[in-house]
């Protein structure tokens, strides 16, 4: 299997390691910096003998490696800066996005293209629109990650293990997120029979301010432990053909009454990518707050197009 990861930043380099420490062997690290993918693929590299691991990586500024892949991971772009929202980085990821998947449509066209770039609902939407892919070929990374961070703090607001939480949520990557407490439980317990209504509207505010606090406490860059961990869970679930309920920016075509625009959902994922968007049956203030995490997307998606 062949896995190329486009952007060897912080992202890129972490994703590449976790992969190939994964299991995964034939991964392509492409960046503009050509320098940059060398280096880590070195480094990388260098690491096999002591983990015992024979995977095969390789740096390059050259995107035509990605030939033939079976995954293109997209994390090419820049990073939010203290202050910045992720809807500011639109027209100059937008601008980087174009490129790559016009490359992408030549050059792997049977791949399934994780994007990760932000602002993520409107570059997989984008990656949607260049490459011509079907929709379930083209996934947005960002619901999964929300979702565990949601159950971190849950998790430390019960003192109990992060494995017994199941959370769940939808919306926009960004601040129109939609942390669902009635869908999250521990256990199969929902969460609502653990805390008050105040204690979990502090815990949604505080996972939908999560990116925004790492960011200001990074200071330059934005997180990327956790996105890194995300996007790997997605590779394996799709390259292992797990079929698993994951939360991804997908393509929606009347679900949820939203129709054209990329939006964090519960999928099940599998080998062709997403295979089938899941319908919560929202009650009417969470279906309100979608539609409204909706327009947000929807009403920055002229600015792609341009
Ligand atoms: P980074 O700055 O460490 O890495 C980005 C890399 O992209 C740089 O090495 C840069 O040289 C490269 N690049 C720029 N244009 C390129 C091109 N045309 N071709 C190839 N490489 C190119 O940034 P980091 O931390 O890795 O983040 C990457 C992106 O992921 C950002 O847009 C960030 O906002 C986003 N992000 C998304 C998350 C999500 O949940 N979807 C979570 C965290 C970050
Ligand atoms: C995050 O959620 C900035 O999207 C990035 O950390």
């Amino acid at each position: 299997m062949k896995i190329s990861i486009i952007g060897a930043g912080n992202i890129g380099g972490l994703t590449a390691m976790r992969l190939a420490e994964s299991g995964f062997v034939e991964i392509v690290l492409v960046d503009l910096v050509k320098d940059l993918s060398q280096g880590k693929a070195f480094d990388l590299e260098d690491a096999r003998e002591i983990l015992k691991y024979n995977y095969n990586i390789q740096g390059t500024g050259d995107i035509k490696k990605i030939e033939n892949s079976d995954i293109v991971i997209v994390t090419a772009g820049l990073t939010r800066k203290p202050g910045m929202s992720r809807e500011d980085l639109l027209t100059k990821n937008a601008q980087i996005l174009k490129e790559i998947c016009v490359n992408i449509k030549e050059l792997a066209r049977d791949s399934v293209v994780i994007i990760v770039t932000n602002p993520v609902d409107l570059m997989t939407y984008l990656a949607l629109k260049i490459t011509g892919f079907k929709n379930s070929k083209i996934i947005g990374m960002g619901a999964s990650l929300d979702a565990s961070r949601f159950a971190n703090l849950i998790s430390q607001e019960l003192n109990i293990p992060v494995t017994e939480v199941e959370a769940i949520v939808i919306g926009a990557h960004g601040e129109g997120m939609l942390p669902l407490s009635r869908f999250t439980n521990i256990k199969g317990v929902p969460l609502t029979k653990f805390m008050d209504n105040a204690t979990i509207d502090a815990l949604i505010k505080k996972t939908v301010t999560r990116g925004a606090e790492i960011v200001s406490l990074l200071g330059s860059t934005s997180a990327y432990f956790a996105p890194s961990a995300a996007i790997t869970e997605i590779v394996k679930v799709i390259l292992k053909d797990e079929k698993r309920i994951l939360g991804v920016s997908a393509y929606l075509n009347g679900e949820y009454g939203i129709k054209d625009i990329c939006i964090g959902a519960p999928c099940r994922i599998g080998r062709e990518g997403i295979e089938k968007i899941i319908e919560l049956e929202l009650d009417n203030k969470e279906k309100e707050i979608f539609l409204k995490s909706a327009e947000s997307i929807r009403r920055l998606t002229p600015q792609l197009i341009n």
